[in-house]
């Protein structure tokens, strides 16, 4: 019976390829980018596309919720109070597609390339969500939905989350589940389906130091002026010692350490100094070498300067000492650190070495605790049941070292495990120049999640 309709939906799914496949273009053409004012109406174009589509499949309450940025959006279809009830959660705002000119073709017109679509927002993570919606269309369209679907859709991820839980805290009733589903993350390899059992956190910086009242002649001031440039480079790298370690105080001290079985575990991927080599085309890793690169990207905590500014960064040469000097530095945080004990040991830490020629601020600009899910999630069997008959080998079991802030407040404010899952893949190039999904993984992504539904 089962198998029935799930073939019937897989069948459905080949036949209307086509139309969803062009209704999924017409989502990646928008430049919903959350982190630019420029695009705000591009964000509510998403927004509206989405709401849209859910009333298009018979969702019902489908709305779009102000919030002090980017609206959330919610609907749900709900068929039967005895059955368990899965929240969906998606991210319909995208990363600023920048340096534009590494692009081969216009970040928001989208381009097939060999098993390729090339677009912002193709992998992360609007090919994520089209993935469960057309899941979602296959089975209404052959059928009724075995399981009750709530999806909650954001507009702010990729800048931090900085109004969900508000809305989660406002909204325990209507956001009531068994389950989440959070298909914001990837699979090891093509071949490889894969549950994501952890991420890391994140706490992200603003530092910006304030020398003179204008940029000055160098000649004339330098050896007596401090240059804000220079001290804090200085800074910056004093916040790692030679092993590769993060100097900040405190900074390790509630890392919770990987257990002997973690690591055998892990081990076993096949996340090796090559498979980051190849990725990312660099000639040599680096880290703190006491742990391995997979446990590295896992499970230990990093600092990273994300962005920096100062002085004359046009064409041709300047010589004067600047007037101001900005880094962007953010964390990436592992259980059990908490983002506000970085944000106090960044300011001890700047607090200690600045110097006092120059005048220094800092902004905590977002934070999220990481995620783990230690026991075994409901919903989680299924998935792997499912993922274990699409791609025919047993799933992956890995820690992520993205983030994804909502797991976290998912499981603080609602009580609820997520299953964190995803058909990306590690060469997609999210946040990169040229982002794009694997159709064929895509497709299987939706066969998966049709198996899925179907087993409740
Ligand atoms: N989809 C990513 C998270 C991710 C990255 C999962 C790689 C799996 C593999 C997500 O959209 C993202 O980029 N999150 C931000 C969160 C931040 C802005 C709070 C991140 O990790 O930088
Ligand atoms: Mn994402």
């Amino acid at each position: 019976m089962t198998q029935d309709k799930i073939q019937a939906a897989l069948a459905y799914y080949e036949a209307h390829y086509n139309d969803l496949f062009t209704e999924f273009l017409t989502f990646l053409r928008i430049p919903s980018v959350s982190t630019a004012d420029v695009h705000k109406d591009d964000i509510r174009k998403a927004a509206a596309f989405l709401v849209s589509k859910l009333n298009e499949l018979g969702f019902k309450k489908v709305q779009a919720y102000e919030t002090s940025l980017h609206p959330i959006i919610f609907g749900e279809y709900l068929v039967d109070s005895e059955k368990p009830t899965i929240l969906l959660y998606g991210h319909y705002d995208v990363q600023p597609p920048d340096p534009i000119e590494q692009w081969e073709t216009a970040p928001f017109t989208p381009e097939i390339r060999d098993d390729y679509l090339y677009a912002r927002g193709a992998s992360d993570m609007k090919g994520q969500i089209w993935a469960t919606i057309s899941a979602l269309q296959s089975i209404l369209a052959t059928g009724e939905l075995p399981v009750n679907i709530k999806f909650i859709i954001e507009g702010e991820e990729e800048i931090g989350s900085p109004s969900l839980d508000q809305f989660l805290e406002e909204h325990r009733d209507l956001l009531r589940c068994d389950l989440v589903l959070n298909p914001d993350a990837g699979m090891l390899a093509p071949d490889k389906p894969t549950i994501i059992y952890a991420l890391r956190g994140l706490a992200y910086f603003e530092i910006r130091l304030f020398g003179p009242n204008a940029d000055l002649h160098s000649g004339i001031f330098g050896g007596v002026v401090g240059n804000p440039a220079n001290i804090l480079c200085e800074m910056i790298a004093g916040m790692h010692d030679d092993q590769g370690r993060v100097t900040l105080p405190g900074f390790y001290d509630k890392v919770r350490e990987l257990t002997a079985k973690e690591r055998d575990d892990l081990s076993q991927l096949g996340m090796d100094e090559d498979f980051f080599k190849k990725i990312t085309g660099v000639p040599a890793l680096e880290g703190d070498s006491e742990y391995t690169p997979v446990e590295r990207v896992g499970a230990r905590p990093t600092l990273d300067v994300n962005g920096l500014y100062a002085g004359f960064i046009e064409k041709g040469a300047k010589t004067i000492i600047p007037a101001y000097a900005m880094a962007k530095v953010s964390t990436r945080l592992v259980p059990d650190q908490d983002p506000q004990d970085v944000h106090d040991s960044l300011k001890a830490y700047l607090e200690a070495n600045t110097p006092e020629s120059v005048r220094w601020e800092l902004e905590y600009m977002s934070g999220a605790p990481a995620y783990i899910n230690e026991g075994q999630a409901p919903g989680v069997k299924e998935f792997i049941q499912a993922l274990e008959a699409t791609w025919g080998v047993e799933p992956l079991r890995k820690r992520e070292g993205g983030s994804i802030p909502v797991a976290t407040a998912m499981k603080d404010i609602l009580g609820v495990d997520s299953i964190i899952t995803g058909f990306g893949l590690p060469d997609d190039q999210i946040h990169s120049p040229n982002e794009r999904v694997h159709l064929p993984t895509h497709k299987k992504g939706v066969e998966a999640l049709i198996r899925f539904f179907e087993s409740f």
